[in-house]
Parts: C-alpha cells; structure tokens; sequence
C-alpha cells in the first residue's frame, strides 16, 4: 500500500467535517490516510472545511466513568470532557472516523469515544417505559477502517460483515445516523511492492463506490500483477545460480 495518497470523500454538501482519528503515533498510516482526507476536502470544494480530532494527541480518556453511567440512566448531565466532543460534533455537518483495525474492530480508545459520547439523551433517548428515539438523524457518517490482513481472510471468516452490523448498524443505525461510506483500507503492512487491486486504476471515497478498485494512488489490476509475479519469480529463478557464492 502507497503512503502517497490522494483520499476524498464525497462531502460536496458538507460546510465543516469532523475527522476523527484514533491512533496513538502521529507518523502513522491511519494519521496520513485522515490527513490526505482532509487535503482532499479543503482542495475540492473550497467552501468545504475539516477539523481533526486527533483522541490520543488530545488525551482524550476512554475509560467510562460513574458520571457516564448516571447518564445513561437519565440521572445527571454529560461531563465537561464530553460534552465538549458532542458540541465538535454540533457544529460539524458530517462525521469521518478514521481507525486501525484491532481484533476486527475498532481500537478501545474510539470505542471508548463513542461509548461515553454517543450517550442516552443527546445521541439517542432511551427510557425503559417510551420507544427508542434516534436523535442523530442529520450526522452522515464516513468510516475508513485501515487493517492488516487481505480482503480474503476478511471475507472467509465473515470479519468485514460483522463489522458492519457492529458499527454501522449496532452503533450508528441506533442512534438514526446515515453511514454514507464504510469502507476498509487492507494489506496496509505487507501490500507495498506490487499496488495491486482486482481492478486497474483508483476512485475517490464517496457514496458510490466499486469493490476493488483502489481508493489510493492508482493501481494495476490482479491481472497484470499475476503476470508480473510470474515474470519476476521466473527470473529470480534464473538469476539464483549466478547469486551463489562459494
Ligand atoms: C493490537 C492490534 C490488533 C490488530 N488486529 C488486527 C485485526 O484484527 N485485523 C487486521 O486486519 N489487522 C489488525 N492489526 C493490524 C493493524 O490494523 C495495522 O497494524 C494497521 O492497519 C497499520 O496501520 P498504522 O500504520 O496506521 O498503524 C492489528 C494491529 C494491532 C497493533
């Protein structure tokens, strides 16, 4: 996978992004990806602006706390900490969460961001005795989860769908939010000799997108990397004789 990345969302309506990021190095692949996100919106439209909300550069604290609980019971009102991320979320038009993939999930610290945030009351209204009240029906949502293995091992093992119904469904179909895009960046620590996707060329992040068409620089299709691999491991195979020593 290239770190030279061109990554836009289709925010062609969005005033102000949210991008949230949730990792810990600065010099990351995730940190570059939200970066290159937010090129991408402030050079398309230039109406259109982002805020980033780097949760371990800011010390934000995942750990739910007696104060978070009494929230969600309706018995007291959302710490300051908290109630400072749901108003940069207030002012915001649209929500990007941009992650590495943990255990095929999220990272605790954003779990923990959306555990304490998205509380009872001003994401959803819940009472054991009223229906459920989706309150976040205005926020579209744009998730971009950066993963280690290869799009195979996640569909054999049905990873990609369950977080779907995890995060997209489970969390933000709760609270009545639009997940606009869910897309997932893999291969990101073993794809970077041959940029290879099922299909030639890239696309930008956006409301319809194609599967396995690169969301990064563009790339070769499956095709053309399988003849290159071939013609490569050919002449390794011919150049060994020459590399032996002794
Ligand atoms: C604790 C931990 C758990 C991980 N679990 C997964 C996983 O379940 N699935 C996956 O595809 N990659 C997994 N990875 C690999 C990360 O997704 C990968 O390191 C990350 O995408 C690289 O991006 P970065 O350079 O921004 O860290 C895991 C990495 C760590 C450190």
């Amino acid at each position: 996978m290239s770190t030279q990345l061109t990554c836009s969302l289709d925010h062609a309506h969005y005033r102000l992004e949210e991008l949230v990021v949730a990792h810990h190095a600065r010099h990351s692949l995730t940190h570059g990806i939200a970066a290159r996100i937010g090129e991408g919106i402030s050079t398309e439209d230039h109406r259109s602006t982002y805020d980033i909300a780097d949760l371990y550069g800011e010390g934000f604290d995942p750990r739910l706390t007696a104060g978070d609980l009494a929230v969600h019971h309706n018995e007291g009102l959302p710490p300051p900490d908290i109630r400072a991320e749901q108003q940069r979320i207030e002012r915001a038009d649209a929500l990007v969460l941009v992650y590495p993939v943990y255990w095929w999930s999220m990272p605790a610290l954003l779990k923990g961001w959306i555990d304490r945030v998205f509380s009872n009351g001003w994401a959803f209204e819940f009472r054991p005795d009223a229906p459920l009240i989706k309150k976040l029906g205005h926020l579209p949502i744009h998730l971009l989860g950066v993963g280690g293995a290869d799009p195979g091992t996640y569909s054999r093992h049905g990873y990609a769908a369950a977080m779907r119904t995890h995060i997209d469904h489970g969390i933000f179909n709760y609270c009545g939010a639009k997940v606009i895009t869910s897309e997932l960046m893999l291969e990101s620590e073993t794809a970077k000799l041959l940029e290879s996707h099922l299909y030639e060329g890239s696309q930008t992040l956006g409301e319809s997108m194609h599967y396995g068409v690169s969301v990064t620089d563009s790339c070769l299709g499956w095709g053309d990397t399988e003849a290159l691999l071939t013609r490569a491991a050919t002449a390794l195979a011919r150049a060994k004789p020459l590399m032996k020593v002794g």
